[in-house]
């Protein structure tokens, strides 16, 4: 979808979105638009009801003298607690059966920023969002037909470079994680996973991808323990920006993704299982995340890892019992086959602290489905050893708009880790299963500012409400990584 800026003059060819507020108040171009109507626009307004409240709209097609083929005027309410993205996207979502291929907005002379008007375009491009591409029969009237996106605004300039130098990308990134969390896992197992990854490549950014070999050699035996039971290979990526100056410590981002959970041996149950396609939603975020930051050249050192492995039963498969010697040397005793990503986890995050000595980190993960007990699919859990980190990630919650919540770690919660017959085991018991669950990887942080973020249940979602949220996959994090570098890493 192409989008520009342009300046907010009153007439336009395509479909016309003219923002409304209370007592039919109107501004910049969708003023001009309104005072060319004349009593075209009160009597029409007054025919559907219109006040210019909250949700309220109505059309006028073609026009008598001007360019535009419909003109949509959108009811906002009081202009005051206008929020920008989340009205451009709820405008495309409702029009995205036009089959005119040029949507624009008309945002201006009222106060809106540069930064505003680049994110109207991010809202429009997340709602009209689809995962299409294995639908063979899908009528070309349900294929969205619009291709580009026109913001008049009132600095078309900045807007423009705030779009293409942050937001555009960010987008990209976000659009790129819900691809990833949406295909199947016949499609994305961990090597074509690897592949996908490797087509990022733009300037700068590194891909390395260690297979099994590789791991074996460097004695990953926790991670390795969840692909053996998989006819399919697991890989260890590592994404590398270097944006920043040349001797900063990077940061690290690192992701569970596990492409296909089935349990293994601790079989989970038929319904609903292949929700557990999208048990990568944390490692999505970290590569989406990877292309941003490339894409929009961030100041800053950052390393990606996500681990990527397939979790089956079988003849091969870890069996409940069994003990790993994981990187860190710490030993697990696997009770749990389907305590599976803590498992990855270990080893990636042990992995990137001995090779890469972050000055913080942060791990996303669909861990455990307690935290959808929680937060439900509104909040992410943000489990934190360093309050100056979790305040960091606070912000970058707000401006992203990605929400979450920090919860506790505590000694108490780690004592229930401990194993009669290894160094911990995988699993805590029934009780406060998300915090048990990032304690168990904080045994794998040394002295790093770290933080875990349980993504379950904001990362798939089969229920939506949010206009920008189109399928399950929803590439939640990639602009509250992105946000988190922008504020506190780049310079
Ligand atoms: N991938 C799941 C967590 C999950 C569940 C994500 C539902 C999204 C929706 C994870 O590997 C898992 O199976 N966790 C177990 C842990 C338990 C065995 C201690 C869980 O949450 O039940
Ligand atoms: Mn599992
Ligand atoms: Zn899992």
């Amino acid at each position: 979808m192409r989008v520009s800026f342009v300046s907010d003059r009153p007439d336009s060819g395509g479909v016309v979105v003219l923002p409304v507020f209370e007592r039919l108040e109107t501004f910049g171009g969708a003023r001009n638009t309104v005072d060319a109507l004349g009593d075209r626009f009160t009597q029409a307004a007054r025919a559907a009801n219109f006040t210019g409240r909250k949700g309220q709209g109505f059309d006028i097609y073609a026009p008598e003298g001007l360019q535009a083929a419909r003109l949509c005027f959108a009811g906002c309410g009081d202009p005051d607690r206008f929020d920008v993205e989340i009205f451009a996207a709820n405008a495309t979502k409702s029009l995205l059966e036009t089959r005119d291929p040029t949507l624009m907005f008309h945002l201006g002379g009222f106060g809106q920023s540069a930064d505003s008007c680049a994110r109207a375009a991010v809202g429009a491009r997340l709602a009209a969002y689809r995962f299409d591409t294995h639908k063979t029969q899908l009528e070309s009237e349900k294929r969205i037909a619009i291709k580009t996106i026109k913001i008049a605004c009132d600095e078309p300039g900045k807007a423009q470079a705030s779009y293409d130098n942050f937001h555009g990308p960010v987008c990209d990134g976000q659009i790129f994680a819900r691809d990833l969390v949406n295909e199947p896992p016949n499609i994305l197992f961990p090597k074509a996973y690897a592949e996908r990854i490797k087509t990022l490549s733009s300037p700068g950014l590194t891909v390395e991808v260690l297979g099994e070999e590789k791991m074996t050699y460097l004695g990953m035996n926790a991670l390795l323990g969840v692909g053996v039971g998989s006819e399919r290979e697991s890989q260890l990526v590592v994404m590398k920006w270097e944006g920043g100056k040349k001797d900063d410590r990077p940061v690290a981002l690192i992701g569970k993704g596990v492409t296909f959970d089935t349990g293994g041996i601790s079989l989970k149950p038929g319904a609903n299982m292949w929700d557990m396609k999208g048990d990568m939603g944390g490692s999505a975020a970290v590569v989406g995340a990877m292309h941003a930051l490339s894409a929009r050249k961030a100041k800053a050192n950052v390393i990606g890892i996500v681990g990527l492995v397939e979790n089956m039963p079988d003849g091969k498969a870890q069996i409940p019992g069994d003990i790993v010697t994981s990187m860190s040397g710490q030993t697990i005793e696997v009770q749990n086959t389907d305590a599976e990503g803590r498992l990855v986890l270990a080893d990636a995050l042990h992995y990137a602290q001995a090779e890469y000595e972050p000055q913080a980190m942060i791990n996303l993960a669909t861990l455990t489905g307690a935290i959808i007990i929680s937060l439900g699919h509104e909040y992410a859990g943000v489990f934190c050893n360093d309050d100056n980190l979790a305040k960091q990630i606070e912000l970058a919650s707000e401006t992203s708009t990605e929400k979450s919540w920090r919860l506790p770690l505590a000694p108490e919660y780690d004592k229930l880790l401990d194993s009669p017959n290894a160094d911990m085991k995988n699993i805590g018991g029934h009780a406060a299963g998300s915090i048990t669950a990032a304690q168990f990887l904080q045994r794998f942080v040394k002295d790093t500012p770290w933080a875990h973020i349980d993504v379950a249940g904001t990362a798939m979602k089969n229920k939506r409400h949010d206009p920008r949220e189109t399928t399950f996959g929803t590439g939640y994090g990639v602009r509250l990584l992105n946000h988190w570098i922008a504020d506190n890493y780049e310079r």
